[in-house]
């Protein structure tokens, strides 16, 4: 193994932590999160070993889809700072080791956005053909609808501009239009306007539908797009969100050296280790990981256990989805549009720690990059009082009277309470506590990091004879580790295959196994180890 080689493809083994600026820490006490507020806490975020911060959108908007629907890409929502405050918070990451990538939301505007008035204005508007208009309402068809609660169409009628416009999701988001070369160009104009304001990379926003149609070879705009941001920053990263079946998400990676997007969201594993984790079986994981398709050596996918939308179940079958809804939200009032989830991972399982640090555990264990939502880390719960996917963007639990603002001051959205309230659960206690959830953390994200086998190495699922179990190995070069975890809950013997002359160093305990590799699994138990090899010399 030779670490030195990780340092160009950073990617592969970073830790991603995603927040919400407006939902982080509001410095100037007006219950808006700001970037102010965000830079006093980048030391916590340098403490916990994060190496990737993510922003949602934090750009003008009428937030009616929470900044993802923006009126000027090239600015900064007055309500959480300036410009100004933009940089000194990417300064102040860089100087602690963080590099900062953001949402980038170019599939649609918001309908206030100026393209979007000055094109419904004028059909001799230089911005009519932003945006993709018909005169005849086309056929819908089925599964077309994103949000399905609040749209009966992709297709609106714009009455001063005599026309339909199409928007794959809100009407209040007209899609636009990139088969025109004019479109393309202002998407590469801002994707070089904020990496040159210091950003490391983006996260894509909606990626099947920004390029969906476009062009005869929709992919060729992946491909610009990534040879264009390689030539203004070397090193920036694209991290898509492509929610689509393996072989198809496999596509956006490009060819063999990996020409389109650097990452992808693992929408299709997270969804299978929901499934595993609702039966106490190894089985959907294991299915779902040997199946995926290989990606280029450069390439590497997010690793999620919670995100910022609904817990999305859509690419498991109908009676799969209703095992996960039965286990983890079987009443309605947690479920959304009929295929997702609206809880945080702690309240599925009703608290249960072990559970917790067992699922994240998995998580980061797995090839790939863990990308974290903020407070997962201190075992922050969702509040059900705030409409639909909001539930899960309450504000950050910093000490027991909230912490979020100022004393006497109501946040934008209201806190968790109860079980979940900042009383019981809050970073200020948890620092204090050196077995809390919020310390594990840290150490599990040192680990991750000192393990770059995990973002670099190959995949085997191992059997070692038990349903509850999911053991794997990734193997890189003449590094091994080899993971257990129990999923069910029960207590369990497993058999862990050990060649001859090997030895399994665990990675967080003091636990050491030699042959023959007889591990009696705790309920929800969770090993790492090293495989130790004679002759070889391991980390520390
Ligand atoms: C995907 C984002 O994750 C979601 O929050 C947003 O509503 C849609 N894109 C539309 O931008």
């Amino acid at each position: 193994m030779s670490v030195k080689v990780t340092s160009d493809l950073w990617w592969k083994n970073a830790v991603v932590y995603c927040l919400d600026v407006e939902m982080f820490y509001d410095n100037d006490g007006d219950g808006c999160g700001d970037l102010l507020g965000l830079t006093e806490r980048v030391d916590y975020l340098a403490g916990l070993g994060v190496s990737v911060l993510w922003l949602m959108p934090f750009y003008p908007s009428p937030n009616r889809d929470d900044g993802y629907d923006i009126t000027d890409f090239y600015a900064v929502d007055p309500a959480l700072g300036t410009l100004g405050d933009f940089t000194e918070l990417v300064r102040t990451c860089r100087d602690r080791g963080i590099r900062v990538i953001a949402d980038f939301v170019m599939n649609h505007t918001s309908i206030e956005h100026p393209w979007f008035q000055a094109a419904r204005s004028s059909p001799d508007s230089p911005y009519r053909d932003f945006y993709v208009w018909v005169d005849e309402r086309p056929p819908e068809k089925p599964g077309d609808l994103v949000f399905p609660d609040a749209e009966t169409s992709n297709w609106t009628f714009d009455r001063k501009a005599g026309q339909y416009y199409q928007h794959r999701f809100y009407k209040h988001q007209p899609d636009l239009n990139l088969a025109n070369p004019a479109v393309r160009d202002e998407l590469a104009q801002v994707m070089g306007f904020w990496l040159q304001q210091g950003l490391a990379g983006f996260r894509v926003d909606a990626v099947p539908f920004l390029i969906e149609g476009a062009l005869d070879d929709p992919h060729q705009i992946l491909r610009d797009l990534r040879a264009y941001v390689n030539r203004r920053a070397g090193d920036a990263v694209l991290l898509g969100e492509v929610n689509l079946p393996a072989e198809q998400v496999r596509e956006f990676l490009g060819d063999e050296d990996g020409d389109e997007l650097h990452m992808v969201l693992d929408f299709i594993g997270n969804q299978a280790f929901y499934l595993a984790l609702a039966r106490g079986s190894a089985a959907p994981l294991a299915d779902a990981l040997r199946s995926y398709p290989q990606v280029p050596p450069s390439a590497s996918l997010g690793r999620f256990v919670r995100n910022h939308d609904e817990l999305t179940l859509d690419k498991l079958s109908e009676e799969e989805r209703a095992e996960v809804f039965a286990r983890f939200g079987p009443d309605e009032s947690l479920q959304l549009y009929g295929r997702g989830l609206r809880r945080r991972l702690p309240t599925m399982f009703d608290g249960d720690e072990r559970a917790l640090r067992m699922a994240y555990s998995l998580a980061f264990s797995l090839p790939g990059t863990p990308v974290l939502f903020y407070g997962e880390e201190i075992g922050m719960a969702e509040n059900l009082e705030i409409e639909g996917r909001y539930a899960v963007r309450a504000p950050m639990q910093w000490a027991a009277d909230g912490g979020f603002t100022l004393p006497g001051v109501s946040s934008r959205r209201p806190m968790v309470s109860g079980a979940f309230g900042p009383e019981r659960v809050n970073v200020t206690d948890q620092r204090r506590d050196a077995g809390s959830l919020l310390n594990w953390f840290e150490r599990l994200i040192r680990r991750r990091r000192e393990c770059p086998e995990l973002g670099f190495g190959a995949l085997t699922v191992l059997d070692v004879g038990a349903e509850s179990v999911f053991a794997h190995r990734v193997d890189w070069d003449d590094a091994t580790i080899v993971a257990v975890h129990e999923l069910s809950g029960k207590p369990v013997t497993v058999e862990l295959p050990v060649e001859d002359g090997e030895a399994l160093v665990d990675l967080f305990g003091d636990r050491s196994c030699s042959l023959p590799a007889t591990l009696q699994l705790e309920p929800y138990g969770a090993h790492w180890f090293r495989v130790a090899r004679s002759g070889v010399r391991l980390p520390p």
